[in-house]
């Protein structure tokens, strides 16, 4: 289906290093292309893209001006995708163009995109930025921005996710649950974003034991590939909370993945929410998702805040060790420069640091 739906006849597709091949399903698609008589390059993105990787893609592949871009991968090989399509279509680097970061306005100018995610979590795919990274003591990670940088296409094929490894499976699922566990209390949240959040957990709560103990479960592949389509969905309209809050700061400051960093980090910060004073709508929207999670394979006996409390905990029991420490600095650092979005409790510096620590087993401030 790919090659029919390639706009011109220029194709530059934008992949990770390397899990594609091992699936076989690479050499399928270029095979595809070429029958087509379609012209393709390909540029790699070996992990979370950075200013640097974005500018040199668009500088090398100027001359071949692809009329497609292709993007086949996890969230950071769309996030880079979409950065590239756009890039092509303005004369700066993508710094000057970033959230906060540059003083320019990126335009709604970019090549036609298609999403063919290969794990299921950022919901990039359905969103309207791309998170760019720069690492380092000054690091960050901002957004390039658009409403006309949302894919033309996303592709949901469970097929590519099959070879996913488990650790990835793992944290990107957890990171789709906790955008669609943000947007669901979202002070942003409206009617439909509450529809495609309870849809996405409820698919979330249903089949992520059994895409974790039987990976190859095609169906149950195509289930979280779609909860993760709807987190991005969720949060292009209803925005996300504390743990994206700080998560961002953080994983600029740091070298550690999205998805491992927001894993870590659900169950302090939502155990706070849950101690403090909800309206009443968030409060039903919290006991609605401990009720799934007392009806799903989950070992969870009680509904309820108690049951949202308890998946709370057995979704961080699924988390391996993890051997590294945060500096004193870095966590000041990142509690200090980090915020709650549009979570309906407001925290301070103090508490997003006493989070940071419990999430890494650090220390307490
Ligand atoms: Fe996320």
């Amino acid at each position: 289906m790919l090659p029919q739906l390639v706009r011109g006849s220029k194709v530059l597709l934008v992949t990770g290093s390397k899990s594609l091949e091992a699936t076989g399903e690479f050499s399928r698609i270029i095979q595809g292309l070429e029958s087509r008589g379609l012209q393709w390059r390909r540029t790699i993105i070996p992990g979370e893209p950075t200013p640097r990787l974005i500018d040199e893609a668009v500088e090398i592949h100027r001359n071949f001006s692809p009329s497609q871009i292709i993007a086949m991968g996890g969230g950071s090989v769309l996030d880079a995708g979409k950065a590239i399509a756009a890039m092509f279509c303005h004369d700066l680097g993508i710094t000057n163009y970033l959230e906060t970061v540059g003083t320019l306005q990126p335009r709604g100018e970019t090549l036609p995109l298609i999403a063919l995610p290969t794990t299921s979590g950022t919901g990039s795919e359905a969103t309207k930025n791309a998170v760019i990274s720069q690492p380092g003591p000054e690091g960050f990670k901002k957004s390039l921005r658009h409403d006309a940088y949302v894919p033309d296409i996303a592709l949901l094929d469970p097929q590519l996710m099959l070879f996913c490894p488990r650790n990835t499976t793992l944290y990107s699922g957890l990171d789709a649950f906790t955008q669609l566990l943000e947007g669901l209390i979202s002070t942003k949240a409206n009617l439909f974003s509450n529809m495609t959040a309870r849809k996405g957990l409820e698919l979330f709560v249903n089949n992520f034991t059994g895409v974790l103990e039987t990976p190859e479960d095609l169906h149950a592949r195509g289930q979280i590939a779609l909860a993760a389509y709807l987190s991005g969905v969720t949060l292009a309209h209803a925005g996300l909370g504390t743990v994206h809050g700080i998560a961002g700061t953080l994983g600029g400051l740091c070298n550690l993945p999205h998805g491992l960093i927001c894993s870590r980090l659900i169950a302090p910060v939502f155990r706070y929410i849950t101690e403090q004073t909800l309206n009443s709508e968030h409060l039903e929207e919290l006991q609605w998702l401990g009720d799934l999670f007392a009806h799903s394979t989950f070992p969870v006996m009680e509904g309820g805040i108690l049951g949202f409390k308890k998946a709370l905990e057995l979704l961080s029991a699924l988390l391996p060790p993890l051997e590294v420490e945060f500096s004193e600095e870095l966590i000041i650092k990142a509690a200090n420069q980090s915020g709650d979005k549009n979570s309906p409790v407001s925290t301070t510096e103090k508490i997003r640091g006493k989070m940071i620590s419990q999430a890494f087993s650090a220390f307490q401030i």
